[in-house]
């Protein structure tokens, strides 16, 4: 394994709609971990972009009356702009219709047919055009023709059965298709999930995962017959007209911008990926179908796979009919980029399902980023303008045992410094583990104590006494201190506001500095903060109307 890489990717979206808000969740961990990895000194491959072989994709344009490949390229820019609206640092974009990803794409499948994992069977199932998926009786539910309400059996005439998550009826095909042999690599995979125990996060998910295998996996159809767009299937040795089956297809993504960068160079030391994330929707797809087909086409597997759950606006699924769609972009302008990554990494567990509430996100930027931090930061910097301008400590605060009580809580007998090595080794560890929310908690948790301190020691009176200056500069030296260690935690959340947090705290380069890899060396180095003057609000507080 190459230490020194983090391969990591995001679920390629389908472009029969422009990223919500629930989209932009995925992207927005990808992007923090991402982050995280680069300032921890991995060198870092971060894959997202678009999913176009999708037949919702030709439905949308169809009803645009649009031309397939011009809706596509207009959709892939406008996504684009999603998240370039949201400065997710990607390293790397893939649209399925490019070149490079269709001989991929029909390399590997020559492979697997070579080896005897795909097969030709006449076929009769179920379709849901917007899970993209076969479905089976047993997936789907029954409701009411009139009312639209789940009901318990079917009754004839009066019911329907229908996908849960859609609520459309599947369609019926009946076709020749050609099949991956998934059934053939049961014990392949419980071998290598007993080999891997941490393959699937959270471990529920895995074990649902694992029993699911268990039960005996049946082969599902690569190709379509009845398509008319998508990724050939490579004649000979398959036969003509046929198209690739849109998650055959999708998966390979990941590979595809290895093996053919956007330069359309070899990246291969970035592959095996070392974190896909993705929705709790399409886990099966990627925990049991993927490693399947990697191991086929002969290709490592991957080391880990997150998985996300799903929330909710206003009570609701998020669609264009109930009209609660929020777009991210927009949002984030509204109020801020940090408001929302804010409220989605620390209001809820990336393991639970909730609802977005726009007021909630308010008060939480409110409290957290304008409160807690913000004015902080302001104190600081207000209060030593008046006396020094540089700040250090008089004595050497940081390793000495805390001669003043900080708070209750703590033993006077720590010194800062191993207070600080204490609180940056768990932030590590729940980076590592994905545990965001905790990060986030923690950090805000370590400066509401702060705050306290802050209130207690009032060192905006201490200050007016000239027999109490040492003290003072002692004060404000510490909160600045304890103000540069939680940046560091944060920045992989917020790095333009942290950034400029440093520049104010008169910390130079810091940025630079972390983005060249030298977060170890910022953890532990001795700062002396060159306050030099006043500046805007780092977080102005957002009024709830
Ligand atoms: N194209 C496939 C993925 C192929 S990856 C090889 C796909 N696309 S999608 O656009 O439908 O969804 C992309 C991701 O967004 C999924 O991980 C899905 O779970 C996530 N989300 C979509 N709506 C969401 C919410 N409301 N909340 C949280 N995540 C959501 O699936």
């Amino acid at each position: 394994m190459n230490e020194d890489k983090f391969f990591i990717t995001t679920p390629i979206y389908y472009t029969n709609g422009i990223p919500h808000i629930g989209h932009s969740y995925s992207s927005i961990i990808a992007d923090t971990i991402a982050r995280y990895q680069k300032i921890n000194g991995k060198k870092v491959k971060f894959s997202t972009w678009v999913d176009e072989n999708s037949q919702k994709a030709i439905q949308k344009a169809e009803e645009l009356g649009m031309e397939i490949m011009p809706y596509l390229d207009m959709m892939a820019s406008k996504h684009k702009a999603v998240w370039d609206g949201l400065n997710i640092e990607y390293t790397d974009f893939i649209r399925t219709t490019e070149q490079r990803h269709r001989d991929l794409v029909q390399k590997v499948l020559k492979i697997c047919r070579k080896r005897g994992d795909i097969y030709e069977w006449v076929y009769e199932w179920m379709y849901c055009i917007g899970c993209e998926a076969f479905k089976k009786d047993d997936d789907l539910i029954h409701i009411d023709k009139e009312t639209g309400l789940k009901v318990e059996r079917p009754v004839s005439g009066k019911t329907k059965a229908v996908c849960p998550d859609h609520l459309t009826e599947p369609q019926k095909i009946k076709e020749k298709n050609y099949f991956f042999r998934l059934s053939a690599y049961q014990d392949f995979l419980l071998d290598f999930y007993t080999k891997n125990p941490e393959f699937v996060v959270p471990q529920d998910r895995f074990n649902e995962v694992i029993a699911f295998v268990k039960r005996g996996l049946e082969d599902f159809s690569i190709s379509r017959e009845t398509n008319t767009f998508g990724i050939p299937l490579p004649h000979p040795p398959f036969d003509e007209n046929q198209v690739a089956y849109v998650w055959f297809d999708a998966l390979f993504n990941y590979v595809t911008v290895c093996k053919e960068n956007q330069e359309w160079k070899d990246d291969s030391k970035f592959w095996p990926a070392d974190l896909h994330i993705v929705g709790k929707d399409i886990i099966k797809f990627h925990a049991i179908y993927w490693p399947a087909m990697l191991k086929s086409a002969g290709y490592e597997l991957p080391h880990q796979i997150l998985t996300t759950w799903f929330f909710t606006v206003n009570g609701q699924k998020i669609s264009k009919s109930l009209g609660n769609v929020i777009d991210p972009v927009e949002f984030s302008e509204k109020y801020s980029k940090d408001l929302l990554t804010l409220y989605l990494l620390s209001s809820f567990n990336i393991w639970q399902d909730w609802d977005f509430d726009e007021k909630q996100a308010i008060f939480t930027y409110n409290a957290k980023l304008a409160n807690n931090l913000g004015n902080l930061v302001n104190r600081v910097v207000v209060l030593s303008l008046k006396l020094w301008w540089i700040l250090k400590s008089s004595k050497d605060i940081l390793n000495q045992v805390v001669n003043f009580p900080i708070w209750s809580e703590w033993s006077v007998t720590t010194n800062l410094k191993s207070v600080f090595i204490n609180f940056y080794n768990n932030v590590k560890e729940w980076y590592e583990n994905y545990n965001l929310k905790l990060i986030l908690d923690e950090s805000f948790s370590f400066l509401d104590k702060l705050n306290k301190f802050a209130d207690e020691k009032q060192p905006w009176q201490m200050i007016k006494y000239e027999s109490k200056q040492e003290e003072t500069r002692d004060i404000l030296f510490t909160i600045a201190e304890w103000l540069r260690q939680v940046g560091l935690a944060l920045y992989p959340f917020f790095p333009e506001k942290i950034a400029e947090m440093f520049v104010k705290l008169g910390l130079e380069k810091y940025a630079e500095r972390l983005e060249k890899w030298e977060l170890e060396k910022l953890i532990s180095e001795k700062p002396t903060f060159e306050i030099k003057e006043k500046w805007e609000n780092l977080f102005n507080r957002i009024e709830i109307l």
